[in-house]
Order: C-alpha cells, then sequence, then structure tokens
C-alpha cells in the first residue's frame, strides 16, 4: 500500500508562508544553519522536498544540484526564480520511491519537509541508498520537545506529553518529533549522527516585531551553538553521515543518475524519455522529470 503524501500541487505555499509574512528571521537562521552544517562546494546535492526552491541559492556551490518534490507545480515556481541554470534539475518524486541511483549524492539536504513523513524509516533507508559513503545528510526537523509545547503542556493546554519519544501527528499528516526518536531512527537506518544545531530560539511575534531582524538573527546564530547540550526550539537541525561497507558502498559510475523508481534499475535518457525494462516510460515535460505518473 502507498504511504499517503502531503500533496502540495497546486499549492500557494510560496505566497501564503513565505512571501510579506513576517518569516525572514526563520528563513536566515535556517540558512545560516545550513552553512554551518553543509560542504560549500561538491559534486552533486539534493534537496529533497525542496518546494519552489526557497534555499537553492545557497547550494551553488555544487556542480548540479538536484531540486525534488511531489509537487511539480511548486518545481514550477523554483524553474520560473531560477531560470535556465543547467545547474539546477528538476525531479517531481515521491521521497519513499526516489528515482536515483545508488551512492550518488555528496550532500542531501532536507529543511521543513519530514513533518509530513508518515514513515520515517522508509524515508531515510532511500535516504541512505542514495547518499555517497561518508557524504553528509543535513537534516532539519519540527522539535516536539521545544519550550512552548512544555509550558502548555504543564499548564494543562495541551493533551499531548512532549517528553514522550513518538512522533505526534497534531494535523492529519503533520508530525512534530522529539530528538531522541530522529536519533534512534537515523541510527537504525545506518546513519552516524554528529552536529546538531538548535534554530528559531526567538520565533515569537513580539519578539520578531521589535527587535531588528539582523540582530535577532545574530542572537540565534550564537544561541544555535549550545544545540549540542540540550534542544528545546522549535527548529533542530542535524547532521548525519551514512555507514557503507562492501556492495552498498560502491559507487555508481559516472554517468548513471536516474534509476527506476519501481525497480531501482538503472535508466538511461532518451530525447527527454525514460524507459525501464518492462516497457513503463517517464518524461520531461516544461524542464522537469516527472517521475510520479509514468507516461506509459
Ligand atoms: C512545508 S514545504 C517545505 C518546502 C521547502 N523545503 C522550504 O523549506 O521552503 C514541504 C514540502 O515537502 C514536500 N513533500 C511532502 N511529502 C513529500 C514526498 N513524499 N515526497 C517529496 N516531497 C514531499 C511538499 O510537496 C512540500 O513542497
Amino acid at each position: 500500500m502507498k504511504t499517503p503524501v502531503c500533496d502540495y500541487e497546486g499549492s500557494d505555499y510560496r505566497t501564503r508562508f513565505w512571501e510579506n509574512q513576517g518569516r525572514e528571521y526563520e528563513d536566515l537562521t535556517e540558512r545560516i544553519a545550513i552553512n554551518r552544517m553543509m560542504p560549500p562546494t561538491g559534486d552533486t546535492l539534493i534537496e529533497i522536498g525542496a518546494g519552489f526552491g526557497r534555499l537553492a541559492d545557497e547550494y551553488r556551490g555544487y556542480k548540479r544540484v538536484v531540486l525534488m518534490d511531489y509537487s511539480s507545480t511548486l518545481l514550477a515556481e523554483a524553474r520560473e526564480h531560477l531560470g535556465d541554470d543547467p545547474k539546477f534539475i528538476y525531479v517531481a518524486a515521491d521521497w519513499y520511491k526516489m528515482p536515483f541511483v545508488d551512492n550518488l549524492f555528496d550532500t542531501v539536504t532536507q529543511v521543513r519537509t519530514i513533518h509530513h513523513a508518515a514513515d520515517v524509516p522508509a524515508l531515510f533507508k532511500q535516504l541512505n541508498r542514495i547518499i555517497r559513503p561518508n557524504g553528509n545528510y543535513i537534516l532539519e526537523f519540527a522539535n516536539k520537545l521545544n519550550l512552548k509545547a512544555i509550558l502548555r503542556y504543564w499548564l494543562g493546554r495541551q493533551d499531548w506529553n512532549p517528553f514522550n519519544h513518538d512522533p505526534i501527528e497534531f494535523v492529519e499528516l503533520n508530525f512534530d518529533f522529539h530528538p531522541t526518536y530522529i536519533k534512534e531512527e537515523l541510527t537504525k537506518a545506518n546513519f552516524k549522527h554528529g552536529r546538531i544545531l538548535t534554530t528559531s530560539h526567538f520565533r515569537i511575534g513580539f519578539l520578531k516585531r521589535t527587535i531588528p531582524t539582523g540582530f535577532l538573527v545574530w542572537l540565534d546564530s550564537v544561541a544555535s551553538l549550545t544545540g549540542p547540550l540540550w534542544q528545546l526550539t522549535p527548529s533542530v537541525f542535524v547532521h548525519s553521515v551514512p555507514q557503507k561497507s562492501g556492495g552498498s558502498a560502491t559507487i555508481a559510475s559516472v554517468d548513471a543518475f536516474f534509476a527506476c523508481p519501481e525497480t531501482g534499475e538503472p535508466l538511461t535518457e532518451i530525447d527527454g524519455k525514460l524507459t525501464n525494462s518492462k516497457g513503463q516510460t517517464w518524461e520531461k515535460k516544461n524542464g522537469i522529470y516527472d517521475f510520479k505518473n509514468p507516461v506509459s
């Protein structure tokens, strides 16, 4: 059975959530965290759930940048914003069925999306498969153990317990995670988790309205360094490295890139079409590879 997906097709996410919505502080603190964790240059990077490409400019040090998302309309917005820069590759796909060969990516980033994952172990398994040995996985997750949730729980204004390690689905297909749960699942999926940064320490309307954004972002960037000690902010970044050996560590050949989301076999592109051995074909339409719906 297909794992349910939170579908943003046709969504106004960019204008409703980001544009002129007073979230410059969150946006800037996330960029700082990514840049602290991500090697600035490399061969191939993928952002999982890249949406409209909000963070794409941070990845320009990489030779190839894959923006992958389930929503082709958000990817079309990314493409419109980034133009025809050949560095960027747009892929509409489901993160439970990633259409890439094993060990392809130097760096994987994932920001503000894992809260839509109903099956975290399946997602981590796919990610471990596509990241190179000693590559980087930079994950931001929504932390259920945040100060606001703790206070609300203690005051009896929230029925779920933020100290419990299980994910909490507060709205359908929207989960908050306990840091311990994320670390345990990363370990089970053969990742070694390392550096932790906390962000959005000052995500409080009054502070954001009264303190100049640049100063608040700077304060956050300092407070962020306490991440290894405690994680009580609504947003947490964790850096992990996949542990691989033997056959699972074989690097993809230079030409291999896409793989069939169903069978895993490598796919070769001919005239914008990719066909597997069973005759199923996926195609590139308007600059976006569509691996959600085979054309035949
Ligand atoms: C809240 S948006 C975040 C977008 C972007 N990361 C950002 O921070 O601006 C969540 C994104 O996750 C994507 N998403 C949700 N489930 C997905 C899945 N199963 N496979 C791929 N993308 C998915 C959605 O389409 C959406 O663009």
